[in-house]
């Protein structure tokens, strides 16, 4: 029998005598950290929660059977000992230093130059350095004497910390216990103490439910959750730790030796066969030139990362090279860190502008003083509706926050409202329709407006031909922005049927576009005739119809024709009994879009432009569905208030790309999407740790 198994079999310790207790305790101790850094380190647990959490308790029994044994880095105290009165003060040994930043490729060319200079180096690509993920959040040192886990402190001024040993025994991948073979008498390890985006999205949530306060961010979470006088406070919350260096070490014999390892790199891989957790994204480089292809990568990759940093690390590799090239004030010559640009800024509200889209729906767009936001110049921010604005509270010359995260479009977090100065203005939602004077109408209820002018407004017919023209519309190429926005206003088309009725002449009467382009888009435009039921259905922009809809009812109603005749059929049913119809009839359509649809077939106008299209070739091929199904085989359910989508479209999204969606969170949910203020499922899906995403990143999942 091995050890485990007569540990779990044999579990009556009041029988053993106290050497057997400690005998009992010491193994206790190895297994839990064994399986404890499977866990939390390697991510390859071995054993079960339930045996795990067996073995923990054996380990408590005994340490109040004979609470002599309990030693200080027990894994106990990974749940949390007393709470202490203040923070001792700790001085550190060697100073923790700063970072010089850099900026560009030219700085980090100017570094290596610097550092060649300095050791009088003729080949200025000599030197091979170490790039790592600068993380954001909380630098911390921690003193292993003989192994033991003694003392772990804040960087504070970088001379002296506080004490948070007791907090950092509760990091459950930092070891409290490690091998001493070859080990240093002393040995200090350096590191960035974090909070995972997942484990910060968690956390709030929980705070919002038990109405507590949120942190702003996963950094300011790290930080607060680490300076706790509670441990069990600590022990609660989601921390984690990246090792990245060493610090003071002392051999036996009281001599400091310098060479833990010879190289900066050897160094980490030290530490991970210690059971540190070390960067994977960590890596040698022979060359400067590689080291920016590496902050390239790296920023490329940023925003999918479960962990926020805000650059690369590049250090010298050579421990012996990096002692020659020593300090300048409080940072090393032989690192610097590569700023990546901020991802959230600042900047000013200039003006408010409506905005109306191919629905009539009348959004505010915040036009803001241009700033560079994640290398991207923004001078516009959607506000999506009047809830919104109300949220924000906006008012014009306000100072935001703006923040852009990979490539989801820029969003306005928070406004600076203590900055709030006398010469603010109130935004007023437009009483008539901005760009064609309509009147405007807004369902009760509902946060939009709409100019309800149709095609008549030319904001509806220029949007509507970009919606029909799009590549998963009929992708007629060579059909720009600035090209529709010339026809409409020069009035050469008043309708969609009108594209297919150009020519020649009139299309070299545009500025922008010659012969050639005149000629190329005429034969794009006579290609796009050549459609299907699905992609037609859809160029058609009838509300809330999208792509897997336009699927649904092409599979239904086998040509256009059928599709009207059953629209006509229904109108009867439309404003008493919507679930007669046949569309409701049809998996996945609600009575929302159910009535779009038909009250879309039952308008003259529609009927007009559609009888009009197919007049001018409109031809149906066989169906190609070229959708990424890259949901296929995962079950997402949805809650809380989404801010750029109903939750039927949401639904008919995951659905397009091949997921299911379900109703109530089981052991089978792939994801949760959570909008605002979602409420029981959101806890359960925490209980069962199921992951939960935002919509922001679930537009990003759909655009990867
Ligand atoms: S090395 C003198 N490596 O950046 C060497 N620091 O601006 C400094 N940081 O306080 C430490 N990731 O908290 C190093 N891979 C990394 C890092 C890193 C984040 C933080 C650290 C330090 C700050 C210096």
């Amino acid at each position: 029998m091995d050890t485990l198994t007569f540990i779990l079999k044999t579990t009556n310790l009041t029988e053993l005598d106290l050497k057997s207790l400690k005998n009992r305790y010491d193994q206790l101790i190895s297994l839990i950290n064994k399986y404890n850094h499977e866990y939390h380190t390697l991510d390859n647990p071995t054993i079960s929660d339930a045996d795990y959490d067996k073995l923990f308790k054996q380990l408590i029994e005994i340490e109040s059977i004979s609470p002599n044994l309990k030693i200080d880095n027990s894994p106990s105290n990974r749940v949390g000992n007393k709470p202490l009165d203040t923070f001792k003060k700790v001085k550190h040994k060697i100073p923790m230093l700063s970072l010089d930043n850099s900026f560009s490729d030219d700085d980090l060319y100017a570094f290596n130059k610097r550092i060649n200079d300095k050791i009088k180096s003729k080949d200025s690509n000599q030197i091979k350095y170490v790039c790592e993920p600068k993380l954001d959040g909380i630098a911390v040192s921690i003193i292993y004497i003989d192994g033991k886990l003694e003392r772990a402190s804040t960087r504070g001024d970088g001379n002296e910390g506080e004490d948070i040993t007791e907090n950092v025994r509760t990091i459950k991948n930092i070891p409290l216990l490690i091998p001493t073979n070859d080990l240093p008498h002393i040995l200090e390890v350096r590191g960035e103490v974090l909070i995972t985006k997942k484990g910060f999205k968690n956390l709030n949530s929980r705070s919002i439910k038990n109405k507590q306060k949120t942190f702003s961010n996963p950094r300011n979470a790290a930080a607060g959750s680490l300076r706790q006088l509670d441990p069990k406070i600590t022990a609660s919350r989601p921390l984690m730790m990246f090792a990245y260096g060493i610090g003071y070490i002392e051999l036996n014999d009281k001599k400091i030796n310098p060479y833990f390892s010879k190289k900066h790199f050897e160094t980490l891989m030290k530490l991970k066969k210690l059971g540190f957790n070390i960067n994977q994204l960590i890596k040698e480089v022979d060359s400067i030139p590689k080291a920016i292809s590496y902050c390239k990568n790296i920023q490329k990759i940023r925003s999918t990362l479960n962990y926020e940093i805000d650059g690369v690390v590049i250090k010298v590799n050579d421990l012996n090279l990096q002692e020659q090239l020593g300090f300048i004030s409080r940072a090393p010559r032989w690192a610097t860190a590569y700023k990546f640009p901020a991802e959230e800024c600042i900047t000013k509200i200039n003006d408010i502008h409506w905005q109306v889209g191919r629905t009539g729906a009348v959004t505010p767009v915040a036009r803001l003083e241009t700033v560079n936001v994640g290398g991207v110049n923004v001078s516009n921010a959607t506000l999506h509706n009047l809830d919104e604005l109300k949220r924000l509270d906006i008012k014009i010359n306000d100072f935001v926050v703006v923040r852009r995260a990979g490539d989801v479009i820029p969003k306005i977090v928070k406004v600076l409202k203590d900055d709030r100065s006398d010469n603010v203005l109130e935004v007023t939602p437009p009483s008539i329709c901005p760009v064609c004077s309509s009147k405007l109408s807004r369902i009760d209820g509902e946060a939009v407006i709409r100019c309800v002018a149709g095609f008549s407004c030319s904001a509806q017919l220029k949007e509507s031909i970009k919606h029909f023209s799009s590549r998963k519309a009929l992708d007629i190429d060579g059909l720009g922005d600035k090209i529709i926005n010339q026809l409409v206003e020069k009035k050469l088309i008043k309708n969609i049927p009108d594209l297919f009725k150009l020519d020649l002449e009139t299309l070299n009467t545009l500025d922008r576009l010659g012969p050639k382009s005149s000629k190329n888009l005429l034969n794009s435009l006579d290609a796009s005739k050549n459609t299907t039921l699905p992609k037609f259905i859809y160029s058609l922009g009838i509300r809330e119809v999208g792509e897997a809809t336009a699927l649904i009812l092409s599979n239904k109603f086998e040509d256009i024709h059928s599709l009207l005749k059953a629209a006509n059929n229904d109108f009867k049913y439309l404003n008493s009994d919507i679930e007669n119809t046949s569309f409701i009839k049809l998996n996945d359509i609600g009575p929302r879009v159910a009535r779009n649809i038909i009250n879309f077939f039952n308008n003259d106008y529609n009927i007009q432009v559609v009888n009009d299209l197919l007049e001018l070739g409109i031809r149906f091929s066989k169906i190609n569905q070229n959708i990424k199904r890259i949901f296929e085989n995962q079950v997402w359910v949805i809650t809380g208030t989404l801010i750029n989508y109903t939750r039927p479209q949401a639904k008919e999204l995951i659905e397009a790309y091949g997921g299911k969606v379900s109703n109530s969170i089981s052991r089978k949910t792939t994801f949760l999407l959570s909008g605002e203020s979602s409420g029981s499922k959101l806890t359960k899906a925490e209980n069962l740790g199921i992951n939960i995403i935002d919509e922001d990143e679930f537009i990003r999942k759909m655009n990867s």
